[in-house]
C-alpha cells in the first residue's frame, strides 16, 4: 500500500498532463535550443500566469497556442523539432532573424498551418514534401535563405502567397505550379532554376504578381501569359529568354509592370509599358504581417 501511494506520487505530474502543457514543453525546448544574444525570451516564465499564452510572441484561442510571431530579434540556430507538438498553430514568423539549419519536416506536422513568414535568415537544404501535408497554407516566404534543391511538386494548393526568392532552388518550375489556382504572387527571382516558363502558367486566372528574374529561364514566354487576366507585374530581366514578346501581353487589362530586360528577346513593347520603366517601382506587400 504504501509503495503505491508512492508510485501514485510520483506520477501524478503525468496524470495533468494536459495539452497545454505539451505546448509549454515544445515552447521551452524551441527556446533551449535557441541562441537569443538580446534576451529577447527571457520572460517565458513557466511560472507566468497564463503560461504560455502571455510569453512574447505567443498568441493563443482557447489556451492553445496559435501563433509563435517572433521576427527581427537576433534569434539563431536550429528550430526545435518539438514546434510540431503545437498542433493549433496557424501562423509562424520567424523571419529577419538567424535561423539555419534546415526546415524540418516534423514543422509541416502542424497540419493548421496558414502563414509561414521564415523570410530574411541562414535556412539551408531543401523543402521537404510534406509541405503538401499543410492543406490550408496560404503564403509560404522562405524568400533570402540559403535553401537548396528543387522547388517541391507537392506545394499544397491553398497558396495564396508563394516567395522563394534569393535562394540556391534549381531544376526546373514544377508543372504542378499551374494546378495552384489560388495563387496571387509568385516570386522565384534570384535563383538557379532553369527549363522554360510553362505554358500551363496562363491557367492562374488570380496570379497578379510574376517575378522571375535572375535566374537560367530559357525558351520563349508563352504566348499563354496573355491569359493571366489578373497580372499587374511580370518580370523576368536576366534571363535567357529568346524569340519574340507575345504582343498579346499589351491587352492584358491590369498589366502594370512589365521587365524583361537582360534576355535575348525581341519584338516592341507598346509605348504605355515603356513608361514604367522611367517610374520607381515601390515594393508591394499583398498581405502585411
Ligand atoms: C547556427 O546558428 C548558431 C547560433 O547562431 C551558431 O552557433 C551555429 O554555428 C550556426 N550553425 C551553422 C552551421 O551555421
Ligand atoms: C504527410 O502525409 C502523408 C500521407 O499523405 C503521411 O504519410 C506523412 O506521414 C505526413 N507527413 C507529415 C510530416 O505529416
Ligand atoms: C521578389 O524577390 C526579390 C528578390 O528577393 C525582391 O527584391 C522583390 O522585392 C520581391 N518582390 C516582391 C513583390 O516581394
Ligand atoms: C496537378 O498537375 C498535374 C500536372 O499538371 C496533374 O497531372 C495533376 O492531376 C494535378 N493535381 C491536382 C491535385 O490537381
Ligand atoms: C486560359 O484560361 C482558361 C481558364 O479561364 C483555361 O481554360 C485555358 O486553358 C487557358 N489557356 C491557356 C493557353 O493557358
Ligand atoms: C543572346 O544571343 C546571343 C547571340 O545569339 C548569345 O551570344 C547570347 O549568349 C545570348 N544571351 C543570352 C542571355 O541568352
Amino acid at each position: 500500500m504504501h509503495a503505491f501511494l508512492h508510485i501514485f506520487a510520483l506520477c501524478a505530474p503525468f496524470l495533468s498532463y494536459t495539452d497545454r502543457s505539451i505546448e509549454i514543453q515544445a515552447l521551452t525546448s524551441f527556446k533551449l535550443n535557441l541562441h537569443d544574444p538580446l534576451g529577447a525570451l527571457d520572460g517565458w516564465d513557466t511560472s507566468s500566469p497564463e503560461v504560455p499564452c502571455d510569453w512574447r510572441g505567443v498568441a493563443c484561442n482557447n489556451d492553445r497556442v496559435t501563433e509563435l510571431r517572433l521576427p527581427r530579434l537576433q534569434l539563431g540556430g536550429r528550430l526545435s523539432e518539438r514546434l510540431s507538438e503545437l498542433s493549433m498553430l496557424k501562423k509562424i514568423s520567424l523571419r529577419s532573424n538567424f535561423f539555419n539549419g534546415s526546415i524540418s519536416s516534423s514543422l509541416m506536422e502542424c497540419k493548421l498551418l496558414r502563414f509561414l513568414f521564415l523570410q530574411d535568415n541562414a535556412f539551408s537544404g531543401n523543402v521537404p514534401p510534406e509541405i503538401g501535408n499543410l492543406t490550408g497554407l496560404q503564403i509560404f516566404n522562405v524568400a533570402q535563405n540559403h535553401i537548396s534543391g528543387t522547388i517541391p511538386r507537392e506545394l499544397p494548393l491553398s497558396l495564396k502567397y508563394l516567395d522563394l526568392s534569393s535562394n540556391i532552388f534549381s531544376g526546373e518550375i514544377p508543372e504542378t505550379v499551374a494546378n495552384l489556382s489560388h495563387l496571387q504572387l509568385i516570386n522565384l527571382s534570384y535563383n538557379e532554376l532553369s527549363g522554360e516558363i510553362l505554358v500551363t502558367f496562363g491557367e492562374l486566372q488570380k496570379l497578379q504578381y510574376l517575378w522571375l528574374d535572375h535566374n537560367f529561364l530559357g525558351g520563349t514566354l508563352p504566348s499563354a501569359l496573355a491569359n493571366f487576366s489578373s497580372l499587374v507585374h511580370l518580370s523576368a530581366e536576366g534571363n535567357a529568354l529568346g524569340g519574340v514578346l507575345p504582343s498579346a501581353i499589351s491587352a492584358l487589362p491590369k498589366l502594370q509592370v512589365i521587365s524583361l530586360s537582360r534576355n535575348n528577346l525581341t519584338g516592341s513593347i507598346p509605348l504605355i509599358f515603356c513608361l514604367c520603366f522611367f517610374l520607381p517601382i515601390t515594393s508591394t506587400t499583398l498581405i502585411p504581417l
